[in-house]
């Protein structure tokens, strides 16, 4: 749930490491942590070399930041390949033969790969890309469901220098469709299908729709048989996973790829046009992967650790395949949904596997707690000891319960803030170290200098509401937007001078603790998804019957954000009772069943001023039941918010 500035004003509780965390962790004290923090900020090449030797380079780099605004490049003429960190590495050593995922499927299957087997699985399928034609630099498209495969297919990629985009398994053939042709994709990765409660997400048939219109490049698309749907086979383009596994063997030496080589496209929305593609590179997305999954949750030879994020999201490259696997961890993956067959299915695989670091967000949380403490307490949870949260800011209320139900009172909770453009976590508490706040997501990470500014850049003090930007580059930023510098500097580098705007807006107290209050931007955040309004808005109006729509978010108990949609009809079209429902499976097909408008209402204009412009702020109060406030006198038509506010049902 998006907070109020004054709501999380008030919250006065503070919870200190236990001393039994702390002797144990990483990072074991405040101070250590800000003498770290100081040096990663003064003295950048010193911190990050350090760091960066932990990692295997094929060649070391020369220069740790080359900066030139807002242009940056980390570990320059370094030479490193990241599927050989997250599984070469760990060979010849004591995890040759741990557990490197822990999968377990919706219907129930279980699968154990170790280190060994997934170094297998990923040469002989780096192989199978190499056997289709796809060279280093091509893009390679995934859209699978949460499967092993799904992380052998992006460490594949990664191996001999593919760039791989993942979307999202609930996303629609359009959505596919627009991903395709923007990064140009050369070879497409799905499965027959994918479980999502109890029935079968037709993955397949949505990458046939996508590829049936219009011109792109795809020549082949690879098929992993998952849950033995019927799919239709096209001669010549589609092959199977496993008849190609058997053509080729697994020897496959990691390409040594330049550390700013591009590693993955991953689309997100912003507040103008279609997603855009995010472009993280190598060496210094790694880096600073590998550096939280280390220190956030100073992961051990012996966790059970589990990020219930979905791989078509960053959080799902960076905390459930790279970073952990990065680490020598042994990463858990769930395919289906949190209440299949029943409600308890994350506390039931929590109990079996002992999972004792469990990383989630507010979203679930927020439904967990709906569902009732009854489904908790039929397991035995003392297994974990840390959690974390992701996604959205995390209400108080929700922390109280996740410390107190889920952790048992004992476990620290880390609250971590960042985005699909940071690559990796940046604002987060060390459980060791840092006293923790409900609701804060508390201090800076290494290397990452914030600060909240006002509308002309300036600083703010404590407790003053304001943009949140970074002041300076850290090694897992996004390095573009694909094919579009200019859009990425103007969206991220020309708000405030200087620095990046995240588009969050927040506020520092006097502690130095960060409060995030949500976004500031036209992108809401849907049970923990970025959705854009104008991609909302513009699927609705290709409905034939729209002819304007104007989207906004409304706060929702439990996803945070729900979409309310206005609708101006084309001439002559009249309000049937179907039509509601109807262009919420339009949304739903257009961009994915995420974005379907809890809320439709019609008008027959939308509250413009007198120079054309849609006035958000006043949809905004109508959608979320508020008295209409505020200067209305530029309102073209008074009658308007009468009629928008009566259509309130
Ligand atoms: O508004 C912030 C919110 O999620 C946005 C980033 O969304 P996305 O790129 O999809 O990445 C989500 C996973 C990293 C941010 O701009 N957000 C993310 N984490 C938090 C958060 N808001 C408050 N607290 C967080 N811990």
């Amino acid at each position: 749930m998006s907070q109020s500035i004054e709501s999380h004003l008030n919250e006065k509780r503070v919870f200190k490491p236990t001393k039994q965390f702390s002797k144990a962790a990483r990072i074991q004290s405040l101070e250590q942590y800000r003498q770290m923090w100081e040096e990663s900020i003064k003295r950048p090449d010193k911190f990050w070399g350090r760091e960066a030797a932990e990692l295997q380079w094929q060649k070391k780099w020369t220069k740790v930041l080359d900066w030139k605004e807002p242009y940056a490049q980390w570990f320059v003429g370094g030479q490193i390949n990241v599927s050989e960190n997250c599984l070469d590495r760990h060979l010849n050593t004591v995890r040759q033969n741990k557990a490197a995922i822990i999968w377990e499927g919706e219907p129930g299957e279980k699968r154990v790969l170790t280190y060994q087997q997934l170094f297998r699985e990923v040469c002989r399928f780096a192989n199978v890309l190499k056997r289709n034609k796809v060279k280093k630099g091509d893009r390679v498209l995934i859209y699978m469901p949460m499967i092993p495969e799904a992380a052998v297919a992006m460490l594949a990629c990664a191996r001999i220098g593919a760039t791989h985009s993942v979307v999202f398994g609930g996303f629609s053939s359009d959505s596919i469709r627009d991903r395709i042709a923007d990064c140009k994709a050369k070879l497409v990765i799905t499965t027959d299908g994918g479980y999502r409660r109890g029935s079968i997400v037709p993955l397949k048939k949505n990458v046939d729709d996508a590829l049936r219109e219009g011109a792109h490049g795809v020549q082949k698309v690879i098929v992993y048989r998952r849950a033995g749907n019927e799919v239709h086979i096209e001669e010549g383009r589609d092959v199977w996973w496993h008849r190609e596994m058997d053509y080729v063997d697994g020897h496959c030496p990691a390409e040594a790829l330049d550390s700013e080589h591009p590693l993955f496209i991953l689309y997100t929305s912003g507040s103008t046009g279609k997603p855009k593609g995010i472009l993280h590179t190598t060496g210094g997305y790694l880096m600073q992967a590998y550096a939280t999954s280390k220190y956030v949750f100073d992961l051990r030879d012996e966790d059970v650790y589990w990020c219930t994020a979905d791989i078509g999201w960053v959080t799902g490259h960076s905390y459930v395949v790279y970073g952990p696997l990065a680490c020598g961890a042994t990463s858990l993956m769930y395919e289906g949904a949190p209440n299949w067959p029943e409600n308890d299915r994350f506390w039931r695989i929590i109990e079996e596997y002992s999972v004792s670091v469990f990383y989630t967000a507010p979203t679930a949380i927020r439904a967990f707690i709906r569902w009732g403490d009854q489904w908790v307490k039929k397991h035995d949870l003392s297994s974990l000891r840390l959690l974390g949260s992701v996604g959205e800011p995390i209400n108080p209320e929700a922390w109280m319960w996740y410390h107190q139900v889920i952790g048992g009172g004992r476990c620290p909770i880390v609250d971590t803030w960042w985005q699909t453009e940071t690559g990796a976590i940046m604002i987060t508490s060390l459980p060791g170290a840092v006293p923790t706040k409900p609701g804060s997501a508390t201090l800076p990470f290494f290397g990452v200098d914030p600060a909240i500014v006002d509308e002309k850049g300036q600083e703010v003090g404590p407790n003053v509401g304001g943009k949140l930007v970074i002041r300076k580059p850290w090694p897992s930023m996004l390095r573009s937007i694909y094919g579009d510098k200019a859009r990425y500097k103007k969206t991220y580098w020309s708000e405030v001078k200087g620095c990046y705007f995240a588009g969050d807006g927040a506020r520092r107290d006097k502690d130095g603790y960060f409060w995030i209050v949500g976004r500031i931007d036209d992108v809401l955040n849907v049970a923990g998804h970025r959705l854009g309004t104008s991609e909302v808005e513009s699927a609705l109006v290709s409905h034939p019957a729209v002819a304007e729509a104007a989207v906004v978010g409304r706060p929702d108990e439990l996803k945070g954000q729900g979409v309310v949609a206005f609708v101006v009809l084309k001439s002559g079209m009249i309000v049937e009772p179907h039509l509601r429902e109807e262009l919420r499976q339009h949304v739903g097909q257009v961009i994915g069943p995420i974005a379907k408008p809890d809320d439709v209402r019609f008008a027959d204009a939308l509250p413009k001023t007198r120079s054309g412009k849609i006035m958000r702020r006043l949809l905004k109060e109508i959608a979320s039941g508020k008295a209409v406030t505020g200067d209305t006198t530029t309102l073209e038509d008074l009658s308007i918010i009468a009629q928008l506010t009566a259509n309130n049902d």
